[in-house]
């Protein structure tokens, strides 16, 4: 029986102010609404006059369940702005037009939104919206610099298809995805990785026979990509070093792709002596063919061919120079019999700070599903087994050792 989908609430007991100003961008804010909705958080939407052009209050209303404010002054109701302000903890204004930004760099108060935002203590995230000229006018520009200045932080706009006809260009709002990634950043808020550089591995290698044939595995990425996607929410810089993959590029991450575990070895080096933490959750080749044909193998010329394989480097001890001192790195290990005690002799022989040890011949672990059941593995530490959950839980869990490992660093 395949292993049931987890329900993931991740942004439970969390409040969003989404505010939603008056461009064309706001009939994506419906659905940024209903993720932060299903995502757990309470949404307490503000429209502008100029929102309300463009998008009706019942939408948002239907979605979050939550009436939806669209005046200063509400009948009875003169506080609503500082009482908005203070229960947030994240306020999210997205679409944010040029005539938003300028009133809000002002620090104007002269309607909710504005003075939601000048009263708020929370982390506010703004995800401009306009056209590419009103993007570009120093003006604009300007407007940004000082609402980066206050501590907002400030995401997109993206390139691409404008409204109206307008072509190409940047100016476009980011996708409703990102801006939900974005508010679980600015709700996660200060951790210990925040400002840390993360680098994690993902998804198998390529090992080439000849050049259209390869060795590969069934790694799909996943574990490594909720990691790096995790770590990113937690304030961390990360660097993902991934095989080839089908799966997005989380939010706010730098890809690096390899093929091989070779190219793989060279980014880990490469990126490794500026890492506070390094977390290999590739499943990386451990042989290769050693003499890929230059040329595509015929059957016909070569009959059933031979391929004579040689080890590949293992990255993890290959790389150990590099580490930067205090720095911790963690390991995975995918076993099908004596998991535990095939672990610990990984952990010694890598030099790791922690291992995830997981059973593939268990229901609902390993390879290609979205669920893991893992045991963690520490020096000196007795076992410690986690219960069958999803990988985005399993990255929690693994993030909260990292940090807790970083903690003991600094403090040694
Ligand atoms: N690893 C690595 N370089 C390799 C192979 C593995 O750095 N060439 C890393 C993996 O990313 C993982 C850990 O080592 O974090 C353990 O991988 P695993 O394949 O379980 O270990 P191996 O040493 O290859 O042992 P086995 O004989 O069980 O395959």
């Amino acid at each position: 029986m395949p292993a049931p989908r987890l329900p993931r609430r991740p942004f439970r007991g969390r409040r969003v102010v989404l505010g939603v100003t008056g461009g064309i961008a706001a009939y994506k804010a419906v659905t940024v609404a209903r993720e932060l909705t299903l995502a757990g958080a309470e949404v307490d939407v503000v429209l502008s006059a100029g929102a309300l052009e463009f998008v009706r209050p019942m939408s948002f209303e239907a979605l979050t369940g939550r009436p939806v404010h669209t005046s200063l002054y509400p009948q009875g109701d003169p506080n609503l702005h500082i009482r908005l302000a203070r229960d947030a903890h994240a306020v999210v204004v997205a679409p944010a037009t040029a005539n938003f930004l300028a009133r809000a760099a002002a620090g104007m108060a002269d309607d909710l939104l504005t003075a939601v935002l000048l009263a708020t203590e929370a982390a506010v995230v703004l995800c401009p919206a306009m056209n590419d000229r009103m993007f570009a006018h120093p003006a604009t520009a300007e407007n940004l610099r000082r609402l980066a200045g206050f501590g907002y932080q400030v995401a997109g706009p993206a390139v691409g298809p404008l409204a109206w006809g307008e072509g190409e260009g940047p100016g476009r709002m980011i996708e409703p995805e990102e801006i939900v990634a974005h508010a679980g950043r600015a709700l996660e808020g200060a951790t210990p990785l925040s400002g840390r550089r993360v680098l994690v591995t993902a998804g198998g290698t390529r090992e080439p026979i000849d050049p259209v044939r390869y060795i590969g595995n069934r790694s799909s990425g996943r574990m490594g990509y909720e990691i790096a996607a995790a770590a990113w929410r937690r304030g961390a810089e990360v660097i993902l070093v991934s095989g080839p993959s089908a799966l997005p590029v989380p939010v706010g991450v730098e890809l690096r792709r390899v093929e091989t575990a070779e190219e793989m070895r060279g980014a880990v080096e490469a990126a490794l002596p500026d890492a506070d933490a390094l977390v290999m959750a590739a499943a990386v080749a451990d042989f290769r063919p050693s003499d890929p044909a230059a040329q595509k193998l015929k059957k016909e010329a070569s009959g059933v061919p031979e391929i004579r394989l040689e080890a590949t480097a293992d990255i993890l001890r290959a790389t150990r120079h590099a580490r930067r001192p205090g720095g911790v790195v963690v390991g995975f290990a995918l076993e099908t019999a004596d998991a535990v005690e095939n672990g610990r002799r990984k952990l010694a022989g890598k030099g790791l700070d922690l291992l995830v040890v997981n059973d593939a011949t268990e229901p609902g672990a390993g390879f290609e599903v979205e669920t893991n059941r893992v045991v963690l593995l520490r020096p000196d530490a007795p076992d410690e087994p986690l219960p069958l959950m999803s990988k985005a839980e399993v990255a929690d869990h693994i993030l909260d050792r990292v940090e807790f490992l970083l903690g003991l660093a600094v403090g040694a």
